[in-house]
């Protein structure tokens, strides 16, 4: 979209700034969407300089007490177990999608037929499939779209992308990549929407795509797999569905369903500047808290980060021969808006945190009615190297990535 939608304006406020409001109407209220909440209300008091006010206008959640605290404790105007109801109303200028993956397509084709922006939780979709017919219709209406690769935006993960852009590290040649999360290695945790194939896939949708991101980020697209992935617990205690869906745990002695997606994927990859990769993604191991991690090696130099120590960068410049090996580089107010949440510096932020900036700068790109990275074309890019893994897992062949883009 060229032009803004935002069109209401909030007037002066008491530090004189003029700022116009936009209206959030979020779907799914569950772990993400209570963050993005969280989030749209901490935007206020984080960026003074900001153009806008989010407001916070319709939560949906099919789980009525959920509906309920969103209005009670997080200042929502209205809540429904309608998510149409969100799409439909003429106050919401952004619409805000947490729910499960399988819904996403569905509610992406409504909100842009409604004229909404929209920012989508990833993977936008259960399958590649949703996810093309998602940002062909998000294209076609015009929408600014946004996907929570949040990732992205850490401030060290922004600094190690200045380096790469800059040329310290010299040519990139090999990258490796991780997400190792524990949330699925307890046999009782619970057989949610994340289980279930007709629901979407397991991995490759969850965790590869925030890893498949970063690494288009940082090196460039990916042309090339070869992939392998495996269920490794295969029945798990059915889900009450007003329980948390990563973390919930069942009893022993629990009736229990079949998990029908995979548990593990790896790929080995080529990318386009030539470059060698590999890539693991993993709920079930046991050690591994939460490794979203990367190493990258380069003619001239390396780094490496890991969500486990969100606030270091391990950094090795080969430009003095006494100084070899990595060192240790701490994050602090030096970074890409590090400094609103802590000053100074290794005075550490958080998971949540990072929810802050995306949502902060999806809006600003919303009010200033531009395109906005990561956007839905991300999300496509990153389900098209998916796609050709989970070929490469039926052919046991090299498979190429071919964009899945839909005229
Ligand atoms: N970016 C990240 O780091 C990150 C982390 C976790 C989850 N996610 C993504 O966020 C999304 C939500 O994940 P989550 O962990 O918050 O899941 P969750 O299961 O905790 O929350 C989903 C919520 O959606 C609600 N819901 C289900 N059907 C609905 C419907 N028809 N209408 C309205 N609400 C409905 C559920 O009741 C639940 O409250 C997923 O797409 C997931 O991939 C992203």
């Amino acid at each position: 979209m060229t032009t803004a939608r935002v069109s209401t304006s909030s007037g002066a406020g008491a530090d004189g700034h003029t700022r116009r409001r936009l209206g959030i109407g979020l779907i799914g209220f569950g772990w993400l969407g209570q963050a993005h909440s969280r989030s749209m209300q901490r935007i206020r008091t984080l960026f003074p300089e900001r153009e806008f006010d989010p407001e916070l206008v319709i939560c949906s959640d099919v789980v009525p007490a959920r509906a309920e605290e969103a209005v009670g404790s997080f200042g929502y105007r209205r809540a429904t177990e309608d998510w149409r109801a969100v799409v439909d109303d003429p106050e919401v200028d952004a619409v805000v999608i947490a729910a499960p993956n399988s819904l996403h397509v569905e509610v992406i084709e409504a909100a842009a037929e409604a004229g909404k922006d929209i920012f989508c939780e990833k993977p936008v979709g259960g399958t590649p499939a949703d996810t093309a017919r998602a940002e062909r219709a998000a294209r076609r209406a015009g929408a600014i779209t946004g996907v929570g690769y949040n990732y992205r935006w850490a401030p060290l993960v922004r600094y190690a992308a200045e380096l790469v852009r800059e040329g310290k590290l010299g040519q990139v040649t090999n990258y490796r990549a991780r997400f190792f999360s524990m949330y699925g290695s307890d046999p009782l945790g619970v057989l949610s929407w994340r289980y279930r194939r007709e629901e979407g896939h397991g991995v490759t949708t969850d965790l590869l795509s925030h890893a498949v991101d970063l690494a288009h980020m940082l090196v460039g697209p990916i042309v090339r797999v070869v992939g392998s992935s495996k269920t490794f617990i295969p029945e798990r205690p059915l889900h009450d569905p007003a329980a948390g869906t990563h973390y919930g745990r069942g009893r022993p002695g629990d009736p229990v369903g079949e998990v029908t997606n995979e548990d593990y994927a790896a790929m080995l990859c080529e990318f386009e500047n030539g470059g060698r990769g590999t890539f693991e993604t993993a709920r079930t191991l046991i050690g591994p808290e939460s490794q979203m991690a990367f190493d990258l090696y380069g003619s001239r130099g390396a780094l490496g980060w890991n969500l486990e120590r969100m606030n270091e960068l391990r950094l090795c410049l080969a430009t003095d021969e006494r100084h070899s090996g990595y060192t240790t580089v701490f994050g602090g107010d030096r970074f890409p808006h590090h400094g609103r949440f802590a000053p100074g510096s290794a005075n550490g932020i958080g998971f949540e945190d990072l929810i802050v900036i995306e949502d902060y700068e999806f809006c600003r790109s919303v009010l200033e009615g531009r395109s906005h990275r990561p956007g839905f074309e991300d999300a496509l890019a990153a389900v098209s190297v998916q796609a050709a893994l989970l070929e490469s897992e039926r052919s046991g062949c090299w498979e190429p990535v071919v964009s899945l883009r839909e005229d």
